[in-house]
């Protein structure tokens, strides 16, 4: 298995943060945001890592990253995204990289308190389809939420105006090599973007997709609020669950 970190967009819900360098880039705590979904990758012991950047300031990323050999990493490889088109327009940019083998993508705002290595493992042995990690919180409705039925779910609906679930879909997807022709089908939703939600909604509808839920806490750090909210989760200083 493969990782990719989707580390494009402009970041712009944290202007003027993001005025003049990577969102990726800005300080969570003692480092900078995407050390974090670096190590989940890691810690799973995929060596090899794709990082799609994008915007004014895409070489920063080398600077700070190298060739990965800091994090136990056997290559980093980056590559760029023109535009901000959407997280899987970001991921559909993997496709040479993957050379048919199975994914884990971390959306590059992602920061979680453990490690995804039980379902890292549950993955490399399911056949086919992808898996979600899930997230029980207080108010997912700025998030991608699970509709059961029962304990299946039967589509994910893209930031709800009325959550059917209390779960939030995480940034971090596990998918079998069929992903890029999912995106290929896609069309772009009313935000201009190729969504996540829809490539996971065709796996639902194949009926390939599996879930767990993910243990200890979970945040994004892609709007002021919950920024702040990684630094003092981070620390140890916060709450206890995502807002
Ligand atoms: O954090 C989990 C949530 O991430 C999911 O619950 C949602 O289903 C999913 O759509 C996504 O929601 P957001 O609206 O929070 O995503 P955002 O636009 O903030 O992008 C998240 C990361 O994805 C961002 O840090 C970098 C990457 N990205 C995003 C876009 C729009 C790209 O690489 N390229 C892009 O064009």
């Amino acid at each position: 298995m493969k990782g990719v970190i989707l580390a494009g967009g402009l970041g712009t819900r944290l202007y003027p943060l993001t005025k003049v360098t990577n969102k990726h880039l800005l300080p969570v705590y003692n480092k900078p945001m995407i050390y974090y979904p670096i190590e989940t990758i890691v810690k799973t012991g995929i060596q090899e890592l794709l990082i799609v950047t994008g915007g004014n300031d895409a070489g920063h990323f080398l600077r700070l990253l190298g060739n990965g050999k800091e994090f136990g990493l056997r290559r980093i490889n980056y590559t760029y995204q023109q535009g901000e088109g959407g997280i899987a327009d970001a991921l559909s940019l993997a496709e040479l990289f993957c050379g048919g083998e199975k994914l884990c993508v971390v959306l590059g705002d992602n920061i979680i308190e453990k490690d995804v290595i039980h379902a890292a493992q549950a993955f490399e042995r399911q056949e086919k389809g992808a898996k979600l990690l899930l997230k029980e919180i207080p108010d997912p409705k700025r998030f991608g939420v699970p509709v059961f039925e029962g304990d299946r779910i039967i589509r994910i609906e893209e930031k709800p105006k009325r959550p059917r679930s209390r779960y939030a879909v995480t940034g971090i997807y596990f998918y079998d090599s069929r992903v890029f022709e999912i995106i290929r089908t896609l069309k772009p939703s009313g935000r201009g973007e190729l969504e996540i939600t829809d490539v996971n909604n065709a796996y639902i509808e194949r009926g390939e997709m599996t879930w767990e839920v993910l243990d200890g806490w979970w945040t994004d750090a892609g709007t002021l609020d919950s920024l702040l909210l990684a630094g003092d989760l981070v620390s140890g200083k916060g709450g206890s669950h995502s807002t």
